[in-house]
């Protein structure tokens, strides 16, 4: 059988959320997926950049990052979604791209592929799990298999979030417990679309 094609598709402005993508993306070459890394592109005015060194930094040293088109969701079984939360949602650059979507949905051709997400947010109850479940919306509509971590490997209780992989951006750069969750995230989507993609194909 073919292998898995795994889309990452993430927004990030100031590298955290960039840095869990590059994680689900190993994870998922790991569980031997063809996969492609894509951020969204940025919508954000010069001035909010440049008013955060941070951002305008991480901006820079991600030019060499594709950006994500319809023709990755298209060519994917599974997609893994990256997004900061934003007052508990989803990034509006991220939502931007989404928006771009409905020409595909019209034509079915987002259904029955596999879907997770993964965010980061400052605080710790600052908004993960509703940033998730936010994205689980648009997976619903556009008839998705939404796979998330639950609690099935012992990573899962040492990152301790079922929903998702998540990071608390406030206490620094994602540790070996966020990376290791991420790419066992990835690993359990990819395998579950294997076997989904095994099983159509019977
Ligand atoms: C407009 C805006 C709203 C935010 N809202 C929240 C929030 O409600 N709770 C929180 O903990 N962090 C919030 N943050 C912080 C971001 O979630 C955090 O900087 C981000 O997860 C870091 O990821 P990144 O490095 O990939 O950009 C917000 C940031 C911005 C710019």
């Amino acid at each position: 059988m073919a292998p898995v094609n795994a889309a990452i598709i993430y927004y990030s402005a100031t590298g955290t959320v960039h840095a869990l993508a590059q994680a689900a993306a190993e994870g998922a070459e790991k569980a031997g997926a063809n996969v492609r890394l894509r951020k969204v592109a940025e919508t954000a005015p010069r001035e909010a950049i440049d008013a955060n060194p941070g951002w305008g930094r991480h901006l820079e040293s991600t030019t060499g990052v594709t950006e994500a088109g319809l023709e990755d969701l298209d060519w994917a079984d599974v997609v893994l979604f990256g997004t900061p939360s934003r007052f508990g949602n989803p990034a509006s650059q991220l939502r931007a791209f989404i928006d771009t979507t409905g020409p595909l949905w019209f034509q079915g051709k987002l259904s029955d592929k596999v879907y997770s997400a993964f965010t980061a947010s400052n605080t710790a109850h600052g908004g993960q799990e509703s940033t998730i479940l936010a994205l689980g919306n648009t997976f619903y509509h556009w008839g998705g298999v939404i796979v998330p971590p639950g609690y099935t490997d012992p990573v899962q209780f040492k990152s301790g979030n079922p929903y998702g992989t998540s990071h608390v951006a406030g206490d620094g750069s994602p540790g070996e417990v966020a990376l290791e969750a991420a790419r066992y995230q990835a690993r359990r989507a990819v395998d579950i679309a294997a076997a989904l993609k095994a099983g159509r194909a019977a």
